[in-house]
């Protein structure tokens, strides 16, 4: 026995070596010596008997301290890193645990080594909240104080100690599930002939919709990389290069406003094709999809997934990237209302707006009125001036309005929206774009207020006939629905410079759940093609030339067609894991500002250093408090 590492806070692995996994331990090993290592994650005594679960990445077994080593035990903080031999025995006739993997057995200590005493940590390190379901985890129930820690006032503290909040089985889950995820990924593109080529992260803008990460350039004082927002430009190059099948798992940056799906960097499985059209993406990402859900999960997705155009998932589901887990289909009754007497309704197309509506399936008894006005306020936040619902129950309808309408006015919004018997209905009378919004709002709050939001449940849909152009409220003039590379149709070719809005682009979004997962097209592989495009979206031909020159040069040496996807990383793993967040599936995530609790990034630099880049920041200004 080495008494003297025991004294010792810490100490090295003194020549044990590990041999088998803690959570891996069965009744079929009783018998089997073995040295095992981890962490101490809970400790209990008991009649002078000393017992720890031992836990490493694999689970946890019950490890017995007797005799000299039981006082040495009882002394071991929680958390601390030891190496235990001994021999696994049975557990004693009605002690086994049933909850636990290796609940049958536990490890009767002969040696004890100590190589690193840990300090209390300030979060927990077991879970805490069952998650929704996915890849292993521990379920366990928790107190609503202690499920607080792991809501919105414990995230700064489990960013700040990401390390510790790591350990929990959930988060070891998550990335062991990821790492699965991405394994699956190369192994579906490799057999099928994909190169995995890296492009630069010093580099030109590369537009996306998103403003850019900048770098500056010490060898050219005053000028700045941009870090790259996707590999757009340089896979393109690739296809003219004769690579033919590129794929990447690659980290893009995007300094725009963060929520639960956006990180400011993230990470895409990037591919391109050449000789393809739609079809062909379409196709092989869906077999893709497939493999991960059968590596991953186990689960068999059903291939093709559906297609939905744009303008219809707007005008139904009030969004592009629609939830198809339920119904709750939008509905238009601006003509069948028009003239009617209640006025917001009756004189809305006259305004210029329209009037949506949908019927929650059994709605009438769930809502309460309190609910309804929460809807009312909602439905504000959107710009509309209010909502009106209607409850159709068998004594007659109940609605606020009832008084202004007909039977036949009321029969109608009831028939348009499909509502039967114990439904209710949501009325907007608003812009169309603010009752689109308003009212998609409004349809994933009814769903999940009646718990239609499975995550167990899998709805894939392709968005698709795209828009090219969009209106660009900052400048008057349009923006690239997708990016300014995507390809019109050919047949729409000749509305670029008259009709711009109409011309539709070869693009296609790939949408699961209401996540949008990923997007891509066909792209512009002729210079005459592409150029006309930067034209429709207002850039100066100066402009063009020096920020894209170099690909429209490219193109014309020998471009093939070509297109591709790129698919989130993060937003897959996150609803494989059936989380909310993908900042449950990054290991080091950043807070909604950006900021990393951890390293404390981003942090002030030296005045020597930014000399060094030829920069200066400006005088800060007082702050008063
Ligand atoms: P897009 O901009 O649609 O396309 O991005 C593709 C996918 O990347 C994921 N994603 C993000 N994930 C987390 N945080 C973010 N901030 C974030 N931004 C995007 C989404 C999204 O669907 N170059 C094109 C693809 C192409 O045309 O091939 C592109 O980047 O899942
Ligand atoms: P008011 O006449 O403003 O008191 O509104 C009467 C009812 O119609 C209230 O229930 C309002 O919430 C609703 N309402 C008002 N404006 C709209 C609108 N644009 N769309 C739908 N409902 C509305």
């Amino acid at each position: 026995m080495r008494s003297e590492t025991r004294g010792a806070a810490a100490a090295g692995l003194g020549g044990w070596k590990r041999d088998c996994w803690a959570g891996e331990l069965r009744a079929a090993d009783a018998g089997r010596e073995v040295t095992l290592m981890g962490w101490v994650s809970r400790r209990r005594e008991h009649g002078g008997v000393s017992f720890i679960d031992l836990r490493d990445r694999s689970g946890l077994v019950q490890v017995v301290l007797s005799g000299e080593l039981a006082a040495w035990g009882a002394g071991l903080s929680p958390e601390s890193v030891v190496a235990v031999r001994g021999r696994v025995a049975l557990r004693p006739e009605g002690m086994a645990n049933p909850e636990l993997p290796t609940g049958e057995v536990e490890v009767a200590a002969s040696d004890l080594r100590l190589l690193n005493r840990a300090k209390t940590p300030p979060i927990y390190t077991r879970d805490l909240a069952p998650r929704q379901h996915g890849a292993g985890g521990e379920k366990g129930s928790a107190s609503a104080g202690e499920r607080d820690a792991e809501g919105e006032t414990g995230e700064a503290m489990r960013l700040r100690y990401r390390y510790l909040d790591l350990r929990r089985p959930r988060m070891q889950a998550n990335l062991a599930l990821r790492h699965r995820m991405v394994k699956a990924v190369r192994d579906y593109l490799d057999a099928r002939g994909f190169w995995e080529v890296e492009t630069p992260f010093l580099t030109r803008s590369t537009p996306e919709g998103a403003r850019d990460y900048l770098v500056p350039a010490r060898n050219a004082p005053g000028k700045f990389y941009a870090l790259p927002q996707s590999p757009q430009i340089f896979k393109q190059l690739l296809m003219v290069a004769g690579v033919e099948r590129y794929f990447q798992v690659v980290r893009c940056f995007r300094d725009e406003d963060l929520r639960a799906d956006r990180q400011p960097e993230f990470t895409q499985i990037d591919i391109e094709m050449s000789f393809v059209e739609p079809a062909d993406v379409v196709r092989l990402t869906e077999g893709l999809m497939a493999h991960i859900w059968r590596e991953v999960l186990g689960v068999d997705l059903q291939t093709p997934f559906p297609r939905l155009d744009f303008a219809e998932a707007v005008a139904s589901y009030g969004t592009d990237k629609p939830d198809l887990r339920f119904g709750m289909r939008i509905a238009d009754l601006t003509a069948a209302l028009e003239g009617c007497g209640f006025r917001v309704f009756g004189e809305a197309a006259r305004r210029g707006e329209v009037v949506r509506g949908l019927a929650v399936p059994g709605g009438a008894a769930v809502f309460s009125r309190k609910d309804l006005d929460l809807l009312t306020r909602e439905v504000q936040k959107f710009g509309a001036k209010g909502l009106v619902w209607a409850a159709f129950e068998p004594s007659g309808v109940r609605s606020p309005v009832s008084k202004f309408l007909t039977g036949e006015e009321v029969d109608t919004l009831r028939r348009l929206v499909g509502a039967g018997e114990g439904d209710l209905g949501l009325y907007v009378a608003a812009p169309p774009d603010t009752a689109a919004a308003a009212l998609g709002h409004l349809r994933l709050h009814a769903a999940e207020r009646l718990g239609l939001r499975d995550t167990a449940e899998w709805c894939f849909v392709w968005v698709v006939n795209y828009p090219l152009f969009e209106p660009d409220e900052e400048t008057g003039g349009l923006g690239a629905k997708h990016h300014p590379f995507t390809a019109p149709f050919e047949e729409d070719l000749g509305l670029l410079e008259t009709a711009p809005l109409k011309v539709r682009a070869k693009a296609y979004d790939l949408v699961l759940n209401g996540w949008e997962l990923g997007g891509g097209s066909v792209r512009n592989h002729s210079r005459e093609v592409q150029e006309r495009v930067f034209e429709a979206l207002g850039l100066a031909r100066e402009e063009y030339l020096e920020k894209f020159g170099f690909l429209l040069e490219a193109l014309e040496y020998g471009a093939p067609p070509h297109g591709g996807i790129a698919l989130g990383v993060d937003r897959i793993a996150a609803l494989l894991a059936g989380e909310e967040s993908i900042r449950e599936v990054i290991a080091f995530p950043k807070t909604t500002r950006a900021a990393c609790l951890l390293s404390g990034a981003p942090s002030d630099v030296g005045t020597d250093q930014l000399a060094e880049l030829g920069l200066r920041t400006r005088d800060r200004t007082f702050e008063p408090v």
